[in-house]
């Protein structure tokens, strides 16, 4: 596994990879790589020749200097998961090199992201955009891979990717959570013991609002007050939003259908923390566990 930090020398094994007729698959990432990483890696690897890891924690998606300061980074023991998945290219440019000086080109999403965390996370969606333009700009992977707990990240990056005609499938998998059901997340690092208990709440919630849809609650007011109820009762108060929307536009359901996603964000102490779930989803997390490898598990236990 190669490790490469310059732009140059980068489009250099992409230009050599292509010369031999190679697919490329590209997970772009911040690092603190978790289980929810190695799934897309793995799905990477099945349907690609070469995988390249992006891993750059990207200052211009974080509204927040200390947010930005305190991501969690072991750049080490990134490397050492990866060359065990098989990762072929890990590319870690450097912020100087990605912003140089005098940078002032950015790509904006401007419908998808005016709702959920975009409407309280000013310039993290612009953020995103313009790193990942510029990740496949470098790289021109065939497929590039994200996961599903960042729902609203991935529908943005489907859309620009559709509106400004660029040549990538854009694959996204589900959300891979621990054995209680909390989310994978780097920000998990975060949370004390405590904190993570006060956790699971989301999930605890996110169950509740499908549990309710499933006895025949289409209310959508209902079903938020309760998830707030058990955010309450769990000591979660400071909530940016929950909301049931429509699973392709983002836009707030006051009726709630099968197919619509519940989502919700909000702050366990200092973290900030994402997810969602589809109402009609049937897949329990009993369910998914057995198959797990044995290294998941392991993760799991
Ligand atoms: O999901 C992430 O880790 C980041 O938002 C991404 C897509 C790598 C862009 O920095």
């Amino acid at each position: 596994m190669k490790t490469i930090a310059p732009i140059k020398g980068m489009k250099e094994w992409v230009a050599f990879l292509r010369t031999k007729g190679l697919t490329l698959g590209l997970v772009p990432t911040m690092g603190a790589l978790h289980q929810g990483h190695v799934s897309l890696i793995r799905r990477a690897r099945e349907e690609n020749d070469k995988v390249i890891l992006g891993i750059f924690v990207n200052p211009i998606q974080f509204d927040k200097e200390k947010d930005l300061l305190s991501y969690p980074r072991d750049i080490e023991k990134d490397k050492e998961l990866a060359s065990r998945e098989g990762v072929d290219i890990i590319f870690a440019p450097s912020v100087e090199e990605i912003y140089p000086k005098g940078f002032s080109t950015f790509v904006e999403e401007e419908d998808l992201t005016e709702r959920l965390c975009g409407e309280h996370r000013p310039g993290h969606f612009r953020g995103v955009t313009t790193v990942v333009t510029k990740l496949l700009n470098i790289i021109s992977p065939d497929r590039a891979y994200f996961g599903l707990k960042d729902l609203q990240q991935s529908h943005v990056i489907k859309k620009m990717v559709r509106d400004l005609n660029m040549n990538v499938e854009v694959v996204v998998l589900p959300t891979v959570r621990d054995k209680d059901g909390l989310a994978l997340s780097s920000r998990n690092q975060h949370l004390s013991r405590t904190e993570r208990q006060t956790a699971l709440s989301i999930y605890k919630a996110l169950i509740r609002a499908r549990e309710l849809f499933a006895s025949g609650e289409t209310n959508s007011c209902e079903i938020l007050q309760e998830m707030h109820g058990i955010l309450h009762k769990a000591g979660i108060f400071q909530i940016d939003y929950t909301s049931v929307v429509d699973p392709e536009t983002l836009e707030e359901l006051e009726e709630a259908r099968p197919d619509a996603v519940v989502a919700l964000a909000c702050w366990v102490g200092n973290t900030r923390l994402i997810d969602n779930m589809g109402l009609s989803e049937t897949t329990s997390l009993k369910e998914r566990l057995p198959a797990l490898s044995s290294l998941e598990r392991e993760a799991h236990a």
